[in-house]
């Protein structure tokens, strides 16, 4: 099986004071959680979709897809967790009880706050999971990534030809995933805030696979400005 799993479970502090988080804040027409589930939507490949929010706002997003003409029994809302790993692994669990779970079932994780997800993307992440346990989708870097430890003084430049911005999808065989997740100390949880850094931690591959630069995470009000400029292009086309 191939699930699609749409993290949705956080409340977008860094948005500012906004009546609701983020990912139900209007872009163009439609809350932008609403544009992420259509294109999930749109894709074949996916058995299920399952959709992670917070547990407070689980009726309020069933009501948002019916008012949205989203009538699926693909999809399925669940209560996220108090970390972004604590969501996923919420949706695994629900995926463990209620359909179980098979050595070859994999899980394609990803921001509802990053709208503008191709069809492509998602199609490349899919493919690659039958070769590798765990795929990131990333873009190449353009600015050098200066690395320091302090905030106050530089401690590396690494080479820009190597350096990459991590996206999402993210995409895991759950079986993988669950080991490697049960495996780490509470302490290790709390650090890990990317899900394939489990992997790489535990020196396991991670296959890449390319990402758009439209393929934004809105976190702030001027990424929300942003994404409505880009949505403004997408429809001129
Ligand atoms: N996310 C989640 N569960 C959490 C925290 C985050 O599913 N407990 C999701 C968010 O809803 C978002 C994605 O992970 O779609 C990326 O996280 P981020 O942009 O950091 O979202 P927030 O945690 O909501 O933002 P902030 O850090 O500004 O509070």
């Amino acid at each position: 099986m191939i699930y699609g799993e749409i993290l949705a479970g956080g409340s977008g502090t860094r948005m500012g004071n906004t009546e609701m988080p983020k990912q139900y804040l209007q872009l163009g027409t439609k809350p932008i959680i609403i544009h992420t589930i259509e294109q999930f939507l749109v894709n074949p490949k996916f058995d299920r979709i399952i959709v992670c929010c917070p547990k407070e706002w689980i009726s309020y997003t069933k009501d948002l897809l019916l008012k949205y003409d989203i009538n699926n029994d693909k999809i399925e809302i669940v209560a996220g967790g108090s970390n972004r790993n604590e969501s996923i692994m919420n949706g695994i669990k629900y995926i463990e009880s209620t359909y179980g779970i098979k050595d070859n079932d994999v899980i394609v994780t990803h921001d509802a706050v990053r709208p503008f997800v191709t069809q492509r993307i998602l199609d490349d992440n899919i493919k690659l999971s039958k070769k590798y346990d765990a795929i990131d989708t990333v873009i190449g870097a353009t600015d050098t990534i200066v690395n320091s430890k302090d905030g106050k003084f530089i401690s590396e430049i690494p080479v820009r030809s190597e350096c990459y911005l991590g996206q999402t999808p993210q995409s895991f065989k759950i079986t993988k995933l669950l080991e490697l997740y049960n495996e780490l100390t509470n302490k290790e949880k709390d650090i890990l805030t990317d899900a394939c850094k489990i992997f790489t931690l535990k020196g396991k591959q991670v296959g890449l696979v390319n990402g758009e630069i439209y393929n934004i995470k809105i976190t702030t009000q001027y990424d929300l400005k942003i994404a409505n400029a880009i949505l403004m292009g997408v429809n001129d086309k």
